[in-house]
């Protein structure tokens, strides 16, 4: 399909991918198990989102292959350092019931105790031994990213971060796109905030589709891999439905143009030890 990006490593990713965070455990494995009838080939989880089991169960109920599903999880902020690292991923592929993850992030740096070099190096190790297909971080910064440069081998293939029209992170992304580190976003619908400014229902409105497709449209043409999280069955499907129509360029710069410095999630240099993402 035209759904993958390579990473530097040569593993593909689908762009599409169907995020889990704060979906009720309960109601995980439903949610994984339809996304995946539907179509989606990346399920995005992390250890603090207290659902791994749910999408490593649907993962293997669904029979598909387990080549053919591409699944995320993360260090939660907890487990930094060597060697929590790297029982931190023995537990998680318990949890999900998988032989191994085909990314494993570094889900914060950790400002509070500033371990998240310990943690990368761990990840390094994971990967050298070929227990995880690629590597990457969320939530990293610029002065993380050049730390990570300075102290260790393997750059970053992903970054997930928090991105959407009103939130564009724009020098973070940049700085990503040099040193081809691709740019996952999280919250690629701003938690719903960017859906009603009239420039997304206008465009919506002119090609037939909804706002959150217009915006996921967005993201897919900037090169980004997006992760929307919904429980709802109907919305789970129209956000992976984006094949249909494209946007125009000015299309394009109109959504960009809502940048707002509108932050829906935490603050990478402020995040606490306790909090979860
Ligand atoms: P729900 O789970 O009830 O669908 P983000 O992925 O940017 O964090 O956004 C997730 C939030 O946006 C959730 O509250 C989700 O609610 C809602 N959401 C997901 N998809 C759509 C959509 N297509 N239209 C409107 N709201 C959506």
């Amino acid at each position: 399909t035209t759904d993958l990006i390579t990473l530097t490593n040569g593993v593909r990713i689908p762009q599409r991918g169907f995020g889990v965070f704060q979906v009720p455990p309960a109601e995980t494995q439903r949610a994984v198990e339809l996304a995946l009838e539907i179509g989606y080939r990346h399920i995005d989880t992390a250890a603090a989102y207290n659902n791994e089991a749910g999408v490593g169960a649907a993962v293997r109920a669904s029979g598909l292959p387990r080549e053919d599903v591409f699944v995320t999880t993360k260090l939660r902020n907890g487990e930094h350092g060597h060697e929590s690292a790297l029982k931190a991923y023995d537990d998680t592929l318990q949890r999900l019931g998988l032989d191994y993850a085909d990314l494993y992030l570094v889900h914060w740096p950790n400002p509070s105790v500033d371990r998240y070099v310990e943690s990368w190096q761990a990840l390094e190790h994971l990967y050298a031994q070929e227990r995880v297909r690629a590597i990457g971080v969320s939530n990293f910064l610029p002065e993380h990213l050049d730390r990570l440069a300075k102290e260790s081998e393997i750059t970053p293939a992903v970054n997930q971060i928090e991105v959407h029209p009103s939130f564009q992170q724009h020098e973070l992304t940049e700085l990503c796109r040099e040193r081809s580190i691709v740019i996952e976003a999280y919250s690629p619908l701003g938690q719903g905030i960017d859906l009603d400014h009239p420039a997304v229902t206008g465009i919506a409105g002119r090609h037939g589709v909804t706002p959150a497709q217009v915006v996921l449209r967005w993201h897919l043409q900037l090169g980004h891999v997006v992760i929307p999280k919904s429980v709802n069955p109907d919305r789970i499907r129209s956000n992976f439905d984006l094949d249909g129509f494209m946007l125009a360029e000015d299309e394009v710069a109109s959504i960009s143009a809502l940048e707002a410095g509108n932050r829906v999630g935490g603050d990478p240099r402020t995040f606490a030890l306790s909090q979860i993402r």
